[in-house]
């Protein structure tokens, strides 16, 4: 009983007692002492043979039935929401804002609806969309005019799947609150409870647009915890719970009237591999189910309470009201009051949790990640309660077993078998920031606008139970709003504006940054066409997720027509050799792989007819130079969290000693030995047109320090021995300059040497190495010292960086050498692009678009909205002989989308041909391979559009290597 009166009944009488005046302190102590007589009272009555006798009715018998009527309340607003005219929270001081000459997306209509006029934001609401009388602004006294120019209005995005808050950027050990580790069934725990609002991520989601997000507890339980749906904005209070969008009443003991709907609730739930620290499937299963009995009970005991309650029978009213505020959350579950998100991958796992629904009749509101659900749509409908909301990644597949058959084809599949569709982004898994490109790829591969749009608004707003507050622009919505400076679904979008409940955010001009140069032209504002991927969708299918990645390989006559461009690597970079939009459509002839003429139909008459040739039809498209994938394990790993099917750790030598057997105290290794031909990776790599690969062995959480030699071979080869396949054996030298990571998430127990430490080292063998030596490690710094390889560092520290600068000067200055250093990861080299770029240093910026993940990269520059400037403009205005590359396999094939992004931040300062140097002939050079691959570059033919254009897929590679073109 103590428990039971102790903690939760206080909590559970308030929020149920009709009396709310009365002070809640007054009603838990009223409650806890008559409790007592209550059941005392009913004693008595019990103890005499009551049969006959009249029915003892409780003195709290209207209590007890106004807590039962509770029961069956569904939750929703209030009958009155639509009619309020102030938002509960709006705040004194926040201006009334006018958007006007707007092209607005409403999100109504299937997301069909777009209105040409103004948005009127007033009192955190939005009280007017497309035509705002002006009766409606006389009266105000504060109103800012924003004109749109005719520019993209969308309702704020959602990210339905975020970490922000409790797995804060940068990462540290203090703020790491992802996941408990206390057992696998945790309902009672509430991801608001460790929300770091000093989390680096939120203001760089809201410069990506992002105004709302699910904040849930991670993977590694069954039932994780409670989560919650929370706006961006900074509140006056700066705390977490000020920034949940509708707490629930349960929160913090709200006193509430009785008879308002109750508030929807939000809980995480998890099923798969991520659950094995207790025990298999079999077992995180048996503990669903055993939790779910216990709610079970709990809520049946307390339906039998009130059915007698109800029915007047106060002789079995026994007692107090049923409780565990272990299982009330549960409880709450089977009650259809709480939204349930399901981490999920594989059909196992989503027939267990089927099954599971239905066994105890509760909704799964949501599937995420769902990488197998597409291959499964009758077994998903079969959740209890209907057709669930499935959140997807666009592209971020193969990275474990479970999402081995994940497809980029799964949003439009799903959509067409009836599914709503949520896009997120798991952050930071992927980059919050960048939630809009979610959407964008989505499309990309067939998702329908209205859709794609839907999936970060009014999809997630309904499976949030938030739909009508957030997700669509109409009177009487939440105003969160974000004004774009071109159309969302093209890539490079970005916020000039955002409001917060009406609250202008500080991104664009909030901070004197001009967002959208470079893209003025009308196209801009043009949803862009996209590619018909009929053919691939049907494969995935055909195939469970794993279609066939051979080529046809085309020898003789390939002759593509309908070309409008060609671009061409020499001498000064990538030039047009050829350009439709001035002569009109053409015509590229290859024989045997090599391109024999280029131009104007009349250009290549002499090659004419093309009776025997294949003909490919490039519908307006391009041919351009192929790309290289610089910085990831590709090719060394068929699945990254498999070790077992990669090349296996490294030794290192800062935490062990290397074993004698080697030789070489360093244990340095060469990244061709472990190269594996083949990986899924690899030939998507190559059929997306990056058909290089340079690859060197490093593990997830850079505790690792020398990383070897790198190499560098073709991505669609067949196997190491086949012609060309190792375009250079030994690319580079790697060697890691990082701080040791926060958290060990490896759980090693390796403790990784510090960043004097690693520079001390490095030191020492520049400064020693000797090309003589015995020991590989010794002789491979000696090469690198003076330069007959390069040396790619990788570091994020500017701090870091400038130690390095100077070394290199000394080792220099000492063995009379030139040093050839490549700095890689390099988020904060921005600060010291002068430096740099005296130097004569590289950079790789890899990933491109970073976040701060480590405190090493904390001080990247974010480019617009936040900064005028991006990375990428800031190291080539200094000279700096600048790369791109993707630290992760299972992004190789996205190259050309990151260079997009690069040529759309770069405010019209990064033409497309000099956003494809950044990884093709930069990377070359900066890696010593442009003369391995001299007289051997491929050639990407891309249908529809150009290299870097949602409108193009590749359709061919031309190879002279080989002689070929292959033909996908
Ligand atoms: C929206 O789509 C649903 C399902 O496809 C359809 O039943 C409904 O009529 C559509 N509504 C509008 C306004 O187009
Ligand atoms: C809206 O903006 C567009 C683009 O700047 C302009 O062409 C149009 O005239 C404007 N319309 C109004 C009503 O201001
Ligand atoms: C509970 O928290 C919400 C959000 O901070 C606040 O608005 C409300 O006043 C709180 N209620 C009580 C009873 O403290
Ligand atoms: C799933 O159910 C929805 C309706 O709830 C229906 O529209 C859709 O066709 C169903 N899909 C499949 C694959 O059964």
């Amino acid at each position: 009983m103590s428990d039971k009166i102790g903690v939760p009944l206080p909590v559970a009488t308030r929020r149920q007692n009709p009396r709310r005046r009365l002070h809640p302190i007054a009603l838990w102590t009223l409650a806890a002492c008559l409790t007592f007589v209550a059941s005392s009272a009913y004693l008595s009555s019990a103890s005499s043979d009551g049969r006959a006798r009249a029915t003892h009715v409780p003195w709290n018998a209207q209590d007890i039935l106004a807590r039962c009527a509770t029961l069956s309340m569904v939750p929703g607003p209030p009958a009155d929401f639509h009619a309020r005219d102030v938002s509960d929270r709006y705040e004194e001081g926040i201006p009334s804002t006018l958007i006007k000459n707007a092209t607005i997306w409403t999100g109504r209509e299937n997301g069909t609806e777009i209105l040409f006029g103004d948005v009127l934001l007033e009192k955190g609401l939005v009280k007017g969309v497309g035509y705002v009388p002006r009766t409606l602004t006389e009266g105000l006294k504060e109103l800012t005019v924003v004109d749109a120019e005719g520019a993209w209005v969308t309702p704020g995005l959602i990210d339905f799947h975020s970490h922000i808050g409790i797995y804060s950027l940068p990462t540290l050990r203090g703020t790491f609150n992802l996941n408990s580790h206390k057992g696998p069934i945790l309902p009672w725990l509430r991801s608001i409870d460790a929300f770091d609002t000093h989390d680096d991520s939120i203001q760089l989601a809201i410069a990506g647009g992002v105004t709302s997000i699910q904040i849930l507890p991670g993977s590694a339980n069954a039932i994780a915890g409670q989560a919650f749906m929370l706006k961006l904005r900074t509140t006056s209070e700066h705390s977490p719970s000020s920034m949940i969008i509708e707490p629930p009443y349960s929160l913090n003991g709200t006193v509430v009237d009785p008879f308002a709907p109750p508030r929807w609730r939000h809980l995480k739930q998890a099923a798969g591999e991520n659950i094995d620290a207790y025990g298999t499937r079999m077992d995180s299963h048996w503990a669903y189910r055993q939790a779910y009995d216990e709610a079970r009970q709990l809520k049946t005991a307390q339906d039998a309470y009130c059915a007698n309650a109800q029915a007047g029978l106060w002789d079995r009213v026994m007692g107090d009201f049923p409780e565990d505020f272990r299982w009330e959350a549960l409880v709450d579950v089977l009650r259809g009051r709480v939204k349930v998100s399901q981490h999920i991958y594989e059909a196992v796992d989503i027939d267990a949790i089927v099954r599971l629904s239905n066994e105890f009749q509760f909704r799964v509101d949501s599937f995420h990640h769902a990488a197998e659900a597409y291959l499964v749509p009758e077994l998903l409908n079969k959740t209890w309660g209907g057709t669930p909301a499935i959140a997807l990644f666009a592209d971020n597949y193969r990275y474990k077993r479970e999402s081995y058959r994940g497809s980029v084809h799964a949003p439009r599949i799903l959509s067409d078998n009836g599914f709503p569709v949520i896009m997120k982004t798991d952050h930071p898994a992927e980059n919050g920031r960048f939630l809009l490109y979610e959407a964008q790829q989505a499309y990309y591969y067939g998702l329908p606008a209205p859709l794609a749009l839907a999936s970060l608004t009014t999809t997630p707003a309904r499976a949030a139970g938030l739909d009508h507050r957030i997700g669509f622009l109409h009177e009487g919505a939440d105003a969160d709003v974000v004004l774009w400076d071109s159309h969302p679904l093209l890539i490079g979008a970005t916020p000039v504006r955002v409001w917060i409940d009406g609250a202008p955010q500080a991104v664009g001009p909030e901070r004197g940054v001009v967002v959208g140069r470079g893209k003025e032209a009308p196209e801009w504002r043009e949803l862009p066409d996209v590619p018909d991927w009929r053919k691939e969708r049907k494969k995935v299918l055909e195939y469970e997720g794993l279609p066939p990645l051979k080529v046809e390989n085309v020898a003789g006559r390939v002759v593509f027509a309908n070309v409008s461009e060609v671009m061409v690597s020499g001498e000064e970079g990538i030039q047009k050799t050829f350009s439709g939009a001035t002569e009109g459509n053409g015509i590229v002839v290859v024989e045997d792989g090599k391109l024999v003429c280029a131009g104007i139909a009349r250009t290549c008459s002499s090659f004419a007819p093309y009776d025997h040739a294949r003909m490919v039809d490039l519908r307006g498209g391009a041919l351009a130079p192929a790309l290289i994938a610089f910085g990831s394990p590709l090719g060394l790993e068929e699945i990254s969290y498999e070790s077992s099917t990669g090349d296996g750790p490294l030794y290192n030598a800062f935490v062990k000693d290397v074993p004698v057997i080697i030789g070489d105290t360093g244990g340095i290794v060469q990244a061709a030995d472990g190269l594996q031909f083949q990986t899924r990776n690899a030939l998507l790599a190559h059929r997306y047109g990056i058909t290089v690969g340079t690859s060197y062995s490093h593990t997830l959480f850079a505790s690792d320090v020398i990383s070897g030699l790198s190499t560098t071979f073709r991505t669609g080869a067949p196997h190491a021995l086949a012609d060309g396949a190792i375009i250079q054996r030994v690319s580079a030298l790697h060697y890691s300059v990082r701080r040791p990571p926060a958290l060990d998430l490896t759980q090693s127990g390796n403790s990784a040497p510090s960043v004097s430490t690693r520079i001390a080292v490095l030191r020492r063998l520049l400064l020693e190495g000797d090309e003589g030596s015995k020991s590989a490690t010794v002789m491979w710094f000696g090469r690198a010292a003076d330069g007959r390889v390069p040396l790619v560092l990788d570091v994020g520290s500017a701090d870091a960086m400038a130690v390095l600068l100077e070394l290199k000067k000394e080792v220099e200055e000492k063995r009379g050498t030139t040093i050839r250093m490549v700095f890689t990861g390099a988020a904060e080299a921005h600060i010291l692009a002068k430096e740099i770029g005296e130097a004569h240093v590289g950079v790789i910026l890899t990933p491109s678009r970073p976040k701060p993940e480590t405190w090493d990269d904390r001080r990247l520059l974010p480019g617009p909205p936040l900064s005028n400037e991006t990375a990428i403009t800031t190291l080539l205005a200094n000279n700096v002989l600048l790369g791109i590359g993707t630290p992760d396999a299972a992004f190789a094939h996205q190259i050309r989308f990151d260079l997009a992004w690069a040529a759309a931040d770069a405010g019209g300062r990064l033409s497309p041909d000099q956003a494809l140097e950044l990884a093709s002939v930069n990377l070359e050079r900066l890696l010593g391979i442009d003369r391995a691959l001299d007289g051997q570059r491929d050639i990407v033919a891309y249908e529809g559009g150009g290299p870097l254009d949602l409108s193009s897929k590749v359709v061919g590679v031309v190879s002279i290597g080989r002689g070929v073109v292959d033909i996908l």
